[in-house]
């Protein structure tokens, strides 16, 4: 199969498939309850793709190249029966099922996760202090609850990648607690530079830590030597030296890394977006509904991919974090 490429020459590998945009948080910088709030308005249940439009959509897209699929949300966890999502998907030959949650409801739901076919999980965890971590998720919600569920990831055999978005003056003073708590886990901790997503969080450049910054003061306290990294990497890795494991720093805004962006996103309503921070999306429910062959789907996302362009992060600058853009909560990071 000839490999499908963008404008820049990049290929598609990854979908990131929102499946709904609902959240039992309300991280200060993701649903502040001002914007979301009682009468906030949520997708309709029947404007979501079923189980069964998703896992048709993916699968033409797996026929297309892409080997990873990130479950996200909102919360994805809060939607009902999502392993019964996963087990549809995980029928898909060859491709790697990952999720990124918020880790309350993996207590109850990770082995059923890993029976049915789940390959791995990312936490969001900003803090381990459980004072600025109730204050962060703005619901009260203590952090040994979170700390369960990574443990019951484990415990069920998902191999666990822990998220830590990091704002200045908020918990930039709780990297190093952070990271003491991983290092020898097995579970790599992965420091995010906070970025400009959606218009409701209100973001400053001032507000981001670079991640040259979080690297130097975890090496500090505990040396660390580079790994390197794939191509398309959102990352990059940094190992203890001690054998404790590794880190690793998402510098989106200091070290923007579309050059090898190979990523696509579904929102719960079935629109593809692009790019993180674009600002329309490409519906794709429209023909899904109205009986579209897998061939006519198929030929609808190369000529969306054929023609992408999109490199936001490496244009970004003081004006362009108040343009129009998706919201973080509807197309799911
Ligand atoms: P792995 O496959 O485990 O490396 O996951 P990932 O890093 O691709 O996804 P994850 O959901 O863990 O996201 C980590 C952080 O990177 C979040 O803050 C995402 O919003 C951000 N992120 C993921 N993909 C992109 C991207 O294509 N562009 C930008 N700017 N940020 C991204
Ligand atoms: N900047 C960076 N990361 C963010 N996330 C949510 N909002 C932001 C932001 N403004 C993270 C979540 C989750 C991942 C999908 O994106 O914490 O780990
Ligand atoms: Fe929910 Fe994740 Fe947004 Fe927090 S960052 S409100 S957990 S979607
Ligand atoms: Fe990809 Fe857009 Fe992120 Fe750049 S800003 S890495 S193009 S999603």
């Amino acid at each position: 199969m000839e490999p499908l490429l963008d404008t820049l020459g990049r290929t598609l590998e990854t979908l990131r498939v929102s499946i709904t945009d609902r959240c039992n948080f309300r991280c200060v910088y993701c649903m502040p309850k001002e914007v979301f709030g009682r009468d906030y308005a949520f997708l309709d249940r029947r404007d979501l793709l079923s189980f069964e439009e998703i896992t048709r959509v993916v699968g033409v897209f797996a026929a297309l190249g892409v080997r990873t699929v990130r479950l996200t949300g909102g919360e994805p966890l809060v939607r009902r029966d999502v392993e019964q999502l996963v087990e549809q998907l995980a029928a898909i030959p060859d491709l790697e099922l990952a999720l990124t949650t918020n880790g309350v409801l993996l207590p109850q739901k990770a082995q059923a996760l890993a029976d049915a076919g789940l390959s791995r999980v990312t936490v969001s965890l900003d803090s381990v202090d459980d004072a600025q971590f109730r204050a962060l998720n703005d619901v009260d919600f203590p952090v040994d609850r979170v700390l369960e569920g990574i443990d019951a990831a484990a415990a069920a055999g998902l191999p666990v990648k822990v998220n830590a978005v990091i704002k200045r003056g908020v918990n930039d003073d709780g990297v190093i607690a952070l990271a003491e708590r991983f290092r020898g886990t097995g579970h790599v901790l992965r420091f995010i530079e906070y970025m400009d997503v959606g218009h409701t969080n209100g973001w400053r450049l001032d507000d981001v830590v670079p991640a040259e910054e979080i690297v130097r003061r975890i090496g500090a306290a505990w040396p660390l030597e580079p790994v390197a990294a794939g191509p398309d990497s959102t990352s990059s890795r940094w190992r203890y030296k001690d054998g404790a494991g590794e880190i690793g720093v998402i510098a989106s805004v200091t070290q923007p890394f579309c050059g090898g962006c190979s990523r696509a996103r579904l929102s719960a309503e079935g629109s593809l977006y692009t790019c993180l921070f674009a600002v329309r999306g490409h519906d794709l429910r429209a023909p899904l509904r109205a009986g579209a062959t897998d061939e006519e789907l198929a030929e609808t996302l190369r000529g969306i991919w054929t023609r992408r362009t999109d490199r936001y992060s490496e244009l970004r600058t003081a004006e362009t974090a108040s343009l129009p853009k998706v919201e973080m909560s509807y197309i799911g990071g």
